[in-house]
C-alpha cells in the first residue's frame, strides 16, 4: 500500500479484517519492520481518538512519532497560489509539506471540510497537496470527505459483534448544534456498500449524501421503519451535501435523537457512534451507557485499523 485514503485502498476487505484480528492478537508482533521510521501526525483540527491510536498504531510497529498542531504553534498555512501573503499567514503549503517530507517516512494528515468551496472540499485538495508534494506515503488521518481509519475500525468491530452472516447496519443522522463534515457517514456508507450486509441509510429530507458514497444503499426517510429490524445502529450528524444548502444546518430536530424508544424499534440492536458525541443530542444517557453500546470497543478498534494500514505501509517501503 502506497497511500490509504480510502475503502479501495485495503483490496479484498475480508482479507483487511483477518489481518486485524491477527494484529489485534499480536500487536507487538511486527515491530522490527518500523525500526528507524517516523511517522509524522499533522494535524489541521482537533482529535483525541486519531491523535492516540495512530501514534499507539506506529509505537506498536516500533516507529518514533512526531506530532504538530498546525494551528497551535506551526506557522500558519496558506494554501491557495496567487496569494499575495501579505496577511495573517507566514509560510506557504508549498514549502511546508516538502519540508515536514524531509523529516520522516509516514505522514498523517487530518485536514476536515472547510465548507468554503465545496468543489476544493471534494476533491480533497488539502490531502491530494500532501500527496503531491510530500514524497512520502500519506495516511488519511479524517479528510473533507472521508475518515476511512475510523470505518475500516467500525467493520472490524461489527465483524466482531454480529450474529448473523448479514447483520442489518443502519446510518442514521441525528441532530447537533454545529454544522459537521459528512466525512465520517460518506466513509461509513463506502465500507458498508463494500460488504453484503443489508445497509441502510436514514435521514430527513435534505440530507442526502452524495451518490458517489449511497451507491445502492437503501435510503429510507421514516426512522422507525428503517430502524425496524437492525442489527447494528450508527449514529452520527452531518451538515446537508446538496446544492445550495452545502454544509448548512437544516434541522436539529431531537425526534431524531437515538433514545431507549428508539432502540425498542430494533432487533435488540448494538449502538454505535464514533465519538466524540453529544449526549442526548446524538444519542440519550440511557442508550449510551447501555449494555448494548460498543462505542468504546469500536474506539480501541482505531489502534488496530491504524496498525493494520501503517503495517501495509511499511511492508512497501
Ligand atoms: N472518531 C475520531 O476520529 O475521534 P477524534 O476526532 O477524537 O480523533
Amino acid at each position: 500500500m502506497r497511500h490509504f485514503t480510502n475503502v479501495k485502498d485495503l483490496g479484498d476487505l475480508k482479507q483487511a479484517v483477518k489481518e486485524a484480528l491477527e494484529v489485534k492478537a499480536n500487536r507487538y508482533g511486527y515491530s522490527h519492520l518500523g525500526k528507524n521510521k517516523t511517522m509524522m501526525l499533522i494535524f489541521f483540527n482537533s482529535s483525541l481518538r486519531t491523535r492516540l491510536s495512530t501514534q499507539k498504531a506506529a509505537m506498536n510497529l516500533g516507529m518514533n512519532t512526531m506530532v504538530l498542531d498546525i494551528n497551535q504553534g506551526a506557522w500558519k498555512l496558506e494554501t491557495e497560489r496567487g496569494v499575495i501573503m501579505d496577511g495573517d499567514k507566514p509560510e506557504h503549503l508549498f514549502e511546508a509539506v516538502p519540508v515536514m517530507g524531509c523529516y520522516c517516512d509516514i505522514i498523517g494528515v487530518r485536514s476536515f471540510a472547510t465548507f468554503e468551496n465545496k468543489e476544493n472540499d471534494y476533491n480533497e485538495k488539502i490531502l491530494n497537496q500532501f500527496i503531491e508534494l510530500s514524497g512520502r506515503p500519506v495516511v488519511s488521518m479524517e479528510a473533507a470527505t472521508g475518515h476511512p481509519l475510523q470505518s475500516f475500525a467500525d467493520l472490524i468491530t461489527i465483524e466482531e459483534y454480529k450474529k448473523k452472516e448479514r447483520p442489518k447496519v443502519v446510518l442514521t443522522w441525528a441532530p447537533h448544534p454545529r454544522a459537521l463534515p459528512q466525512a465520517v457517514p460518506n466513509s461509513f456508507a463506502d465500507f458498508m456498500n463494500e460488504t453484503d450486509y443489508d445497509f441502510v441509510i436514514t435521514h430527513p429530507k435534505g440530507y442526502e449524501l452524495d451518490p458517489k458514497f449511497v451507491r445502492n444503499a437503501v435510503v429510507e426517510y421514516d426512522q422507525k421503519k428503517a430502524f425496524e429490524g437492525a442489527d447494528f445502529i450508527y449514529a452520527k450528524n452531518w451538515s446537508a451535501y446538496a446544492d445550495p444548502n452545502y454544509g448548512q444546518i437544516l434541522s436539529k430536530d431531537r425526534a431524531w435523537t437515538v433514545d431507549t424508544e428508539h432502540m425498542e424499534w430494533t432487533n435488540n440492536a448494538y449502538f454505535m457512534h464514533c465519538l466524540p458525541v453529544r449526549r442526548n443530542m446524538i444519542v440519550s444517557d440511557d442508550v449510551i451507557e447501555s449494555p448494548q453500546s460498543i462505542v468504546i470497543p469500536e474506539a480501541a478498534n482505531r489502534e488496530i485499523s491504524a496498525q493494520v494500514v501503517l503495517k501495509r505501509i511499511l511492508e512497501s517501503l
